[in-house]
């Protein structure tokens, strides 16, 4: 069933709001979560061309507000957006992890197709860096399975390095020849993140000043500029901590083609949970759950990956952008590392391009605000208003968005296809 569209978008600038005082831990909050919020959403109703008063609910996804921020209750901030228009709407927050914001826009999609409202708002926000980096990791450990992963300081990096030691034993690779295949991944997250003038990673941020566009120039790194965060993910293969926010507005496509709006098809979703401790999983080389959410997504969709012209994947750690390029069957199982050394899925591959934005590693990753801006960026590529780097020899007309939260337990991957 396929009747809604994403018919605005909008991101905001992703990066370090905070300054802080490292004698005295005092710190300024240049940009608060409530501030993010606010901007979202307008510039969201405001690309979309409509008022608060026309939509009928927010769905807001944010993993941790209470730990991050101080403020649980979050969506009910959201009225601030546009108090005369959204007040006694309603406002329900999503929690799934780094796909909270990809669960926000499916339960919202819920809703529209369930006949009972017409418009919904959804904003993505997460504001990490009111926190220190041990903060951070604490906060994001509480959506491992705690008992057996978080309690027993399991920390994110060491769970995706599971997955890393499992694929390079699996697939007989040396660890030469993985890290430096994760090395061009995140070579290539970083020529596409500065091109992104939104990305926490953009021009003039370290890896542009340090010349990280090559595989090269990542491993040749002396090793405490590039230490291990857990063997073998080293820190250019960990996403950024980021503050930030994302929105879009979805309506029903034939009331959204009735009104002229330009009108990008959510064509099918896939939204498949793993289970959630890493120890009572068959292997750990294989998103079998994102596999489940792709065919799932592509069959209600009625696409194969030859249709696709450009995909953003869940790069928290680059060893899991190997696993969810080998998921949507961009490459064989066991292929995906070969196909970047030799090159692929950079904006001029014939085929398909992968993670323009600059991904989770370039462009950062505020938690639940991800899945949106997933959502919200490839809006802007298939309306022909990218931000950042595009495709080069083609327009694009149906792009793919696989967000995931925790470690690869909700696969959340989406079909977007342009109609107007
Ligand atoms: N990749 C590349 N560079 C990074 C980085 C990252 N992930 N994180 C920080 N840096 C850089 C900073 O820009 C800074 O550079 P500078 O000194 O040139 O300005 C330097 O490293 C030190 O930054 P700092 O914030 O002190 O790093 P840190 O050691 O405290 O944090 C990580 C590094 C990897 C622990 C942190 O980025 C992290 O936890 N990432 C993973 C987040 C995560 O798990 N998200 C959920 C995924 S499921």
């Amino acid at each position: 069933m396929s009747i809604s569209s994403i018919i605005g978008a909008y991101n905001s600038k992703f990066g370090s709001f905070v300054t802080r005082n490292h004698e005295t831990g005092e710190f300024t909050d240049l940009k608060s979560i409530y501030e993010l919020i606010i901007e979202a959403g307008k510039g969201a109703l405001s690309d979309a061309g409509i008022s608060g008063k026309e939509v009928d609910g927010v769905w807001l996804g944010s993993f941790a507000p209470g730990l991050f921020a101080n403020q649980e209750h979050l969506a009910a901030f959201a009225t601030e957006i546009d108090p005369s228009g959204l007040r006694f709407k309603s406002m329900t927050r999503c929690e799934a992890a780094c796909a909270s914001g990809s669960v926000a826009i499916y339960d919202a999609l819920y809703a529209v197709e369930s006949g009972r409202i017409n418009i919904a708002l959804v904003v993505g926000v997460e504001k990490m860096h009111l926190l220190d980096t041990k903060g951070v990791t604490h906060a994001l450990s509480t959506c491992s399975y705690w008992p057996e992963e978080g309690a027993k300081s399991v920390s994110f990096p060491m769970l995706f390095a599971e997955y890393a030691k499992s694929y390079r034993d699996h697939y007989k690779l040396t660890n030469t020849e993985l890290e430096r295949m994760l090395a061009t991944i995140s070579a290539l997250a970083y020529q596409n993140g500065v091109d992104n003038p939104l990305a926490q990673f953009s021009k003039g941020s370290p890896p542009d000043k340090q010349g990280l566009f090559t595989a090269d120039a990542i491993l040749n790194l002396p090793s405490k500029m590039n230490p291990v965060i857990a063997d073998p993910l080293h820190l250019h293969d960990c996403s950024l901590v980021t503050d930030g926010s994302a929105a879009v507005v979805i309506m029903r496509t034939k009331d959204a083609l009735k009104a002229g709006k330009r009108v990008v098809e959510i064509a099918g979703i896939g939204h498949v949970n793993e289970r959630l401790a890493i120890s009572v999983r068959p292997n750990m080389y294989d998103l079998m759950a994102g596999k489940e959410a792709v065919r799932c997504a592509f069959k209600e969709a009625k696409i194969n990956i030859g249709d696709v012209d450009l995909v953003e994947v869940h790069d928290c750690f680059t060893i899991n952008q190997i696993l969810c390029t080998e998921a949507l069957g961009l490459s064989k199982d066991g292929r995906a590392g070969q196909d970047y050394l030799e090159g692929r899925f950079t904006r001029l591959d014939d085929r398909c391009a992968v993670n323009l934005s600059g991904g989770l590693k370039a462009k950062g990753h505020p938690v639940g605000a991800t899945g949106v801006s997933m959502h919200a960026l490839l809006f802007k590529q298939l309306v022909g208003e990218p931000i950042g780097a595009k495709l080069s020899g083609k327009t694009p007309s149906v792009g793919v968005s696989f967000n995931v939260g925790g470690s690869a337990v909700t696969n959340c991957v989406s079909v977007l296809r342009r109609l107007k």
